[in-house]
């Protein structure tokens, strides 16, 4: 866990218009900032920065938040993630088991910096090698497209790098798996004559490399080793080229090997990424799914590419959420994404994109091939080979369409099916929002309590309604603001401790109507007790009608004696509760 008194101090420091700034060109417009939208396609700007609020909102999509938002929303960074990349532009040290030591940051401050200019090393040896030129050009890559992905040339011989870097004998070098050392010590080159892809995490700094040969030396493809920097199973080659193309489609097209990404974005297919010779994790399948709605897997048409779909299905389950489409194109034999898309040309591969197969069909598919469905022992293998992967799928709604159609194929009732796989009903993640009687009410006074947090100490809780969302969410942000005591947090920490609250969205919403539309500071105070004047009034009213209905029912007798003495006072003053003063029983 992260402190919350560490975001607090992050989320003071960090400058919001400054972050944003750096992805995407800002201009003033009076108080706020203004630019297109960077999460929908738009022509005229509706994205709007405030600097005083230290928020971001888009009037078009509704996208809203502030400097943490905004790194896992646009750069794909999970909230650890964001965190840390805010910590270290702020020169904050993060707490406890998250804090890399100072030893650590420098080291691994070392290692980008060694990688950085290793790629540029590469790069600039492949403008002047004819061979490298020569190898790209035939398979068809254009120099811009080579320049997007940073391409390089490791020229043969054994310690080239020794021209690039003061100290060949640098031990970083060797943790960065540039250089090896060989037998008896004597140190040389990892990747020697081969074309450099360079790997690059989100920020689009280099972590790795993957190196392949030319002509037939093996490995055919030799990879940086895991370092501090980088870890196979998180990373994807070519996401931060690919990032717009995802944004604008919704869509990731996951594939298996570099040059298929290369060969896509050749024929105008931006958003490829590439797994990096291993199976597809749950983490990488995350990361994509915080950009895009939907992932088409795209591997190789063989038995490595079919088995490595199955891999990506199986590995897709638990973080696969609701609304979001994961997809398959199975090639014809023989081909790979880079070998199709030269051979039929774009079109034809956007049409397998799109056409791809949903995972359901594919998981329906692979296990009803296993089985004989036409004997009842096939039907109740279907439902064992099934059931560990029902198991692992953490959305309802998905997974109720899965029991659906087992149910369907193995001839046993949905019922049956979900007995024989034990599954037990999974809670829901957001309940859905209940429909809301009178939020004009309260939307206000949540808008005020969060740009003047102190005020929760004058609203009266009693008298809010209790079958209400919007209440709830009232009751939760004064509770939180009162738990911070003396010192009442600006809203965007308040937001940030309410995080993954069944509550975020109402509250996120009322912070984004305030950007838009802040209360006067002169004024807040008045506009704060006619808020609660119209609380009181509203409660009356239906202690009023409560009461009344009592009364209609039983009569006056029918009620204690502090339900007589309430109604009475009701009707003294009328059901508006205006003039006697008179408040509920309970009501401060
Ligand atoms: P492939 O063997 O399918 O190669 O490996 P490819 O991508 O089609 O490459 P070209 O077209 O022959 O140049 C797919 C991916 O598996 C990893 C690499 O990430 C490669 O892009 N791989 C493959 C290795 O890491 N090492 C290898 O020796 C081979
Ligand atoms: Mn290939």
């Amino acid at each position: 866990m992260i402190p919350e008194s560490f975001i607090q101090d992050l989320l003071y420091r960090v400058d919001l218009v400054n972050l944003i700034e750096g992805y995407v060109p800002l201009k003033k417009t009076g108080a706020n900032f203004a630019a297109c939208c960077p999460f929908h396609s738009e022509h005229s700007p509706s994205f709007t920065v405030s600097p005083s609020k230290q928020f971001y909102h888009c009037f078009g999509c509704n996208a809203h938040g502030n400097a943490i938002s905004f790194l896992m929303e646009y750069a794909g960074l999970g909230f650890i993630d964001a965190v840390k990349e805010l910590a270290a532009r702020s020169g904050l040290q993060l707490p406890d088991d998250h804090a890399t030591t100072p030893r650590q940051g420098q080291q691994v401050q070392l290692l980008g910096e060694t990688m950085a200019r290793a790629a540029k090393f590469y790069y600039q040896k492949l403008k002047v090698s004819e061979k490298a030129i020569a190898y790209l050009k035939a398979r068809g890559v254009s120099g811009e497209v080579a320049r997007r992905f940073g391409l390089g040339y490791a020229p043969e011989g054994w310690q080239n790098l020794a021209a690039a870097f003061d100290d060949y004998g640098s031990p970083a070098l060797q943790v960065a798996g540039l250089v090896i050392a060989g037998e008896r010590g004597r140190l040389h080159d990892r990747f020697r004559d081969r074309l450099m892809f360079p790997i690059a995490n989100q920020r689009g700094d280099v972590i790795a490399f993957g190196a392949r040969a030319f002509g037939q030396s093996q490995p055919k493809y030799l990879n940086s080793p895991e370092t501090p920097l980088f870890e196979k199973g998180r990373e994807l080659f070519g996401l931060p080229q690919a990032r717009t193309a995802i944004r604008e489609s919704d869509t990731v097209i996951v594939v298996e090997g570099y040059m298929d990404v290369v060969a896509l974005v050749q024929h105008g297919i931006g958003n490829a990424v590439a797994t990096l010779g291993t199976a597809t994790t749950g983490v990488q399948v995350q990361k994509l799914l915080r950009q895009a709605e939907r992932i088409v897997f795209c591997f190789d048409g063989d038995v490595a590419g079919r088995k490595a779909a199955w891999r990506a299905l199986e590995n897709s389950l638990e973080v696969l959420a609701e609304r979001k489409g994961i997809a398959f194109v199975f090639l014809p034999e023989g081909e790979d994404p880079d070998s199709f898309v030269r051979k039929h040309g774009r079109d034809p591969f956007l049409r397998l994109v799109t056409q791809a197969m949903p995972l359901s069909d594919f998981l329906l598919r692979e296990l009803s091939g296993q089985c004989d469905l036409g004997s009842a022992e096939g039907r109740a293998r279907l439902l064992a080979e099934a059931k560990p992967l029902l198991v692992r799928l953490r959305s309802p709604l998905l997974r109720l369409q899965l029991v659906k159609r087992l149910a369907q194929v193995s001839g046993f009732s949905q019922a049956e099916v979900e007995e024989l796989c034990e599954l037990r009903p999974l809670e829901r993640v957001a309940p859905p929002r209940a429909p809301r009687q009178a939020p004009s009410l309260l939307r206000p006074l949540l808008r005020l309590l969060l740009q003047k947090p102190k005020l929760a100490g004058d609203l009266p809780l009693e008298s809010l309604p209790d079958n209400m969302a919007e209440a709830r969410a009232v009751r939760l942000l004064c509770a939180t603001i009162a738990a911070a005591g003396e010192q009442a947090p600006a809203y965007p920490v308040l937001l940030e401790r309410l995080r993954g609250n069944e509550y975020e969205s109402i509250l996120r919403a009322a912070a984004a109507e305030l950007m838009h539309e802040p209360f006067a500071e002169d004024q807040i105070d008045a506009v704060f007790e006619g808020a609660v004047g119209r609380l009181l009034e509203s409660e009356h009213r239906r202690a009023f009608a409560r009461l009344q209905e009592k009364v209609q029912k039983l009569g006056v007798s029918g009620l204690s004696s502090e339900e007589k003495s309430h109604y009475l006072a009701l009707l003294a003053s009328g059901p508006t509760g205006r003039g006697a003063g008179v408040r509920s029983p309970g009501a401060i």
